[in-house]
């Protein structure tokens, strides 16, 4: 019998992080300071992350070990399975082979726990008694609650508030972790303060919940603030998701000709796809695809600036890929992909053309999503449904070219508690919608005076 999954035992379980950093063709730029516009130091970064983090933030070193306590904690999921989808290929009909790996296996159901328990454990280490983050669709905080729970953090979630009203369980995962999770915008900071005078209704955005999460940790005593995606270590935290996929692949003699992940922030993608483009800059022919939402197409549409992670203008000024940090993305019900920017990493590989950024509609995901659950079995997230369309996309173009390529995909998250995405998409509600040129010349004016990063 042909294996169906690719199992590690847990012994086999990478112990090291890799580092891109260590093999980037060209170096990154730095994040700016936004007053000074010099580039930031740890001191800068020190009221918000502790220092274990910092450090790793600008590390060059190539492989970083992962520490003894996080390891025990990623055992209660990891290693995950490398699954071939012997039912969507036969009924695609493709000569094309498809192989997932499955992230959707962890408590919180997604791949964010892999970040999420190094942060609390650096956090714990330092002595911080309490994290306050932001979340898009629920899944980030879930796994920091979780990850808090585990480490006895007190933890603080502000989720973005169409999310917050669109999936009450996720809000419940939270607090049976132990977390307190509010809508954002919110009235217990300036910022969501500021946001609701304006816009009383305000659905919310990721760059508001992450300005109210910061405010948040600076203003009260023994905090932190702890961030899901988009920087350097959280990538890092990921890659034990595609250094698992090489050795489950090498022990069956496979490699992938395409690596397909969906990007929100970047970190899912990144966690899969930099392992193997560590393999590509060496000279492997690969293509690597990161796939976002039309509606939000930071990779596809956004110049490469210096801008604010958040929207209200708190963080350092990073070099990306961005729609400005102002940009109102369209409540589609991908919340996780609802992001004006992208990993700085993400930007520069894309720049240096060793990734390639996809955009796709949110009708074409659902119906992906679908075909994927009456195939496969499992529910994916609409998030993972960005990266699945993109599979199918090229698994179709396997079969009218007749070729029997090999073609990875990063299963980001289970989609479980998101069956009212599903419910709306069933009862004819989701409608795709292509963000005009204009809307993204006019979020960008605020980007005017800021420096240029080198192109
Ligand atoms: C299931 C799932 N996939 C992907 C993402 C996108 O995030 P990232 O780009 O950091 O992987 C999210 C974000 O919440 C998510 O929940």
């Amino acid at each position: 019998m042909v294996p169906k999954k690719i199992l590690l035992t847990e012994d086999e379980m990478p112990r090291q992080w890799y580092n891109i950093l260590a093999d980037m063709p060209t170096p990154m730029q730095p994040p700016l300071h936004p007053g000074t516009h010099q580039p930031v130091g740890p001191d800068d970064l020190a009221p918000i992350f502790p220092m274990p983090l910092i450090e790793q933030e600008v590390s060059q070193q190539r492989f970083i070990d992962i520490p003894e306590p996080v390891l025990e904690k990623y055992l209660i999921w990891r290693p995950s399975p490398l699954v071939r989808a012997y039912a969507l290929e036969e009924f695609l009909q493709t000569p094309a082979k498809i192989y997932f790996k499955n992230e959707g296996i962890s408590p919180a159901g997604s791949h964010k726990p892999n970040t999420a328990v190094p942060s609390a454990y650096y956090n714990k280490i330092s002595g911080t008694k309490r994290i306050a983050t932001e979340t898009g669709a629920g899944q980030w905080g879930s796994a920091l609650a979780f990850a808090g729970a585990l480490f006895g953090l007190e933890i603080k979630v502000y989720m973005v508030r169409i999310s917050y009203d669109q999936k009450p369980y996720r809000r419940l995962m939270m607090n049976t972790w132990g977390a307190t999770c509010i809508p954002s915008p919110s009235p217990d900071t300036k910022a969501g303060r500021t946001i609701l005078e304006q816009d009383p209704n305000s659905p919310g955005s990721l760059g508001i919940a992450i300005s109210e999460a910061i405010e948040d940790a600076v203003t009260t005593p023994n905090s932190k603030y702890s961030l899901g995606s988009v920087l350097n270590h959280v990538l890092l935290h990921q890659t034990i998701i595609g250094q698992e996929a090489q050795k489950q692949l090498q022990k069956i003699g496979e490699y992938p000709d395409i690596v397909i992940g969906c990007a929100g922030g970047g970190s899912n993608f990144a966690g899969l796809a930099l392992p193997f483009v560590r393999d590509k800059i060496a000279g492997k022919k690969i293509e690597v695809i990161a796939v976002e939402p039309a509606s939000c197409p930071t990779m596809t549409k956004g110049p490469f600036v210096y801008d604010f992670g958040d929207t209200v203008q708190m963080t350092p000024l990073l070099p990306m890929y961005s729609l400005g940090h102002t940009f109102m993305p369209a409540p589609i019900h991908a919340g996780g992909l609802r992001y004006h920017g992208m990993a700085p990493i993400v930007c520069q590989l894309i720049l240096d053309k060793l990734i390639e950024p996809r955009a796709v509609h949110q009708l074409e995901t659902f119906a992906a999503g679908v075909t994927w659950a009456r195939t496969e079995g499992h529910i994916p997230a609409p998030e993972t449904n960005h990266a699945l369309a993109v599979v199918i996309s090229e698994a179709k173009k396997c079969k009218e070219e007749g070729k029997a390529k090999t073609i990875l995909v990063n299963w980001s998250g289970h989609g479980l508690v998101d069956m009212m995405a599903y419910n709306a998409y069933f009862e004819g509600k989701l409608t795709d919608f292509e963000l005009p040129d204009e809307e993204i010349q006019k979020s960008l004016k605020a980007l005017a005076n800021f420096p240029k990063p080198k192109l």
